[in-house]
């Protein structure tokens, strides 16, 4: 898509101020880090015992819609264990060779990352399951009849994995990982603390009812409401007095084109072609793919959870629905 949604759950890689302003807002330990209450339970108790056993951690998958906080919490992890964090991700490592070498130049306990961990190739998943397994690495050395192979040991290293698709994970490696967590929508109310906490390290200042305001606006996601925030205050900066007050919110958000759910006129106009064109029929992922211009995988990803998540949509034995809730909201009844 041409223009660059604010909405979008993506990370804009090529926006470079607003990488800077991820990392500077990603907190760095667990009581940084906001919500997902069950699976910082269970990760700190996993941690205290494996620091008490002094043993690497456990295998660590994470899966969920992109913006949650996957990504922070590995980086969190690394540093509540004190290891050191490798970062790669699936479709980084192309060849059985990179991951050898990857594997190979780690050290006891470190923290190996892979993001987007479901397009490792099948090749190179075969590899990974029996290191995370056993910590040996098997590899083929020469060709041919004269062609063997050779049993490598490797330090005892922690996988952490992420995906937003746990279905498209081949169930022996996800069999190897001995903690499988999803991360879940936050509430609002975590939602306006996340915003508070970034305003102030950006020495922004904002009244508690315009967090509140952005806090339903922000699909649930970290994400979306840190960067909600930022054009925000680019607005009150550039049209008031840098004081984020609810008029100002109100007007950002209105040329924001973000309505009371947070939907912006993308969600709007998927929702709408598929109501205009099939009504209330169920309709398959390359259909609606095909109307909006978009990749199957980008609906899947970016626009679903979200409007599965307020009821939007819903998915049937026959394809996704446009409920009624969301044709009232859009008044398309
Ligand atoms: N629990 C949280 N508390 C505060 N901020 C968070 C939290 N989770 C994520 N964030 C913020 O949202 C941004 C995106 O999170 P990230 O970990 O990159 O998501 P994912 O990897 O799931 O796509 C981070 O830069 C971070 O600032
Ligand atoms: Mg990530």
């Amino acid at each position: 898509m041409a223009i660059e949604r604010i909405v979008d759950t993506s990370s804009h890689v090529d926006d470079i101020d607003e990488q800077r302003i991820e990392v500077s807002l990603r907190p760095q330990n667990f009581s940084e880090y906001i919500g997902q209450d069950r699976l910082k339970k269970n990760l700190q108790l996993a941690i205290k015992a494996t620091k008490k056993r002094n043993e690497p951690l456990d295998h660590v998958l994470l899966y969920g819609p992109p913006g949650l906080g996957k990504t922070t919490m590995a980086s969190v992890i690394a540093n509540e264990m004190g290891t050191n964090l490798r970062v790669t991700s699936g479709p980084a490592i192309e060849r059985a060779g990179d991951l050898a070498s990857i594997l190979t130049n780690l050290q006891d306990n470190d923290i190996l990352f892979i993001d987007e961990i479901h397009r490792l190739s099948r090749a190179v998943e075969e590899i990974l399951y029996s290191a995370m397994e056993d910590y040996k690495l098997d590899i083929i050395i020469g060709k041919g009849p004269a062609a063997r192979s050779v049993r490598l040991d490797l330090p005892k290293f922690t996988v952490i994995g992420a995906t937003t698709r746990t279905g498209s994970l081949a169930a022996p490696l996800r069999d190897r990982f001995g903690i499988i967590h999803r991360l879940e929508f936050y509430t609002p109310d975590q939602v306006s603390n996340i915003i508070k906490r970034a305003a102030s390290i950006l020495k922004s200042n904002i009244h508690d009812d315009s967090a509140r305001i952005l806090s339903t606006r922000a699909r649930l996601t970290p994400r979306i409401a840190n960067r909600l925030l930022k054009r925000v205050r680019d607005y009150a900066d550039v049209n008031g007095d840098g004081i984020i007050d609810v008029k100002t919110t109100m007007n950002a958000l209105e040329m924001l084109e973000i309505d009371e759910l947070g939907l912006d006129p993308a969600d709007r106009h998927l929702l709408s072609s598929i109501v205009e064109s099939y009504g209330d029929n169920p309709v398959g992922l390359t259909t609606i793919a095909a109307l909006t211009g978009d990749e199957a995988t980008t609906i899947e990803d970016f626009y679903e959870p979200y409007l599965l998540q307020i009821g939007f949509i819903e998915r049937t034995p026959r394809g996704r629905r446009v409920t009624p809730r969301a044709r009232k909201h859009l008044e398309l009844l």
